[in-house]
């Protein structure tokens, strides 16, 4: 067994925190051989219910996890940690966009950035979940000042996967078949989930679906699925999002195969002339903890326009946060 790593869950009482706890303390994400010491955060009024998930964690007697630490205080849950899973937050509710978030969340992102700057492991890997997760995700990397902006990231893996999930069924070949999905932009309705370069079987498969269907159907069904199920659900979707976290940390460690990319929500360094200053979801290949952007992908008028619609919604999530960063 390895040295234990310190993995740190705000919000781990929550629905997604809940499943992800589980699944991290299993060894789902750093594998079988990597002890983890657990770090939950929440807020005072739900330490009971965090207790409850210690105890069952405790319950679980997980090979793999070494100590649980529960607490209310942000330097301790950030103490020394290695990965932070940044997830703790408001949900939107029915009618809402997730950037209507951005006031009662954005404060929460830039006291953790904050905590991770002064306590984290300056290596520390960031995945910011919580909503809207792309400008959370610059709040909290801009209140960290002695970290490197590249460990911050927003997910945007459920849109990925949201977006094989769906061409799979379309076309009848199962979702492990698609390989090279690309989401663009902003974990919103903007977003911009392009298969042009998308292979199934080694070969190309925009001939097989029409522009009509992919403007009228896949496009805004990928766009719209979060409202989609807090339509049918009632509320957020939890562990598909848990699910998502843990493909996002585990490629992003262990590496992306060959043959494909993953999408994650990544400062933009100025590639296809997306301006830095805003953290967009691009294509990316991973190596041992580090990643980088595809590069030379050929861009269709139609995606270019797309890529741009997304891309003017995080200036202006940008703005309205703009003396927080
Ligand atoms: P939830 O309400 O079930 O859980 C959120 C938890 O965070 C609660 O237990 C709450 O007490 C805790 N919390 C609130 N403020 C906190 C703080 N300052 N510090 C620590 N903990 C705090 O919500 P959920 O369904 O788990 O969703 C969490 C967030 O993830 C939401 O913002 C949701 O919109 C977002 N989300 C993002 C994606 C994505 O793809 N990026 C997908 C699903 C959900
Ligand atoms: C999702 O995409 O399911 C989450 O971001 C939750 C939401 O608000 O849609």
């Amino acid at each position: 067994m390895n040295k234990p790593v310190r993995v740190t869950i705000t919000g781990a009482a929550g629905q997604i925190g809940y499943q992800l706890a589980f699944r991290i303390a299993s060894g789902q994400m750093l594998g079988k051989e990597q002890p983890i010491i657990l770090q939950l955060l929440e807020i005072t009024p739900a330490l009971t219910a965090l207790k409850g998930v210690v105890m069952e964690l405790e319950d679980c007697a997980f090979p793999t996890l070494s100590n649980v630490i529960a607490t209310d205080d942000l330097n301790t849950a950030f103490k020394n940690s290695d990965y932070g899973l940044l997830v703790g937050a408001m949900p939107r509710g029915p009618g809402m966009e997730r950037k209507d978030l951005l006031e009662a969340n954005a404060k929460i992102f830039m006291q953790q950035g904050k905590a991770i700057n002064d306590h984290a492991d300056k290596n520390i890997h960031v995945l910011v979940v919580g909503n809207p997760a792309n400008t959370n995700a610059l709040i909290a990397s801009s209140n960290a000042p002695n970290i490197n902006p590249e460990n911050f990231t927003a997910m945007t893996r459920l849109d990925h996967n949201r977006a094989k999930a769906y061409i799979s069924k379309k076309i009848g070949v199962t979702s492990n078949d698609i390989l090279k999905m690309t989401i663009w932009g902003n974990h919103s309705a903007t977003q911009y989930p392009d298969i042009d370069h998308v292979l199934c079987d080694g070969k190309p498969i925009l001939g097989k679906v029409s522009q009509e269907w992919l403007e009228s159907d896949f496009i805004p069904t990928i766009q719209q699925r979060g409202a989609e199920i807090i339509k049918a659900r009632g509320a957020s979707s939890a562990a598909s999002a848990a699910s998502a976290a843990i493909d996002h940390m585990y490629n992003w460690i262990n590496g992306t195969p060959e043959d494909d990319w993953v999408s994650m929500g990544v400062p933009s360094d100025g590639s296809y002339d997306i301006a830095p200053g805003i953290i967009y979801s691009f294509p990316v290949r991973c190596n041992q903890g580090k990643y980088k952007i595809v590069q030379d992908l050929k861009l269709s008028e139609f995606s270019k326009n797309r890529m741009q619609i997304t891309e003017q919604e995080l200036r202006e999530e940008r703005r309205a946060i703009e003396e927080l960063i």
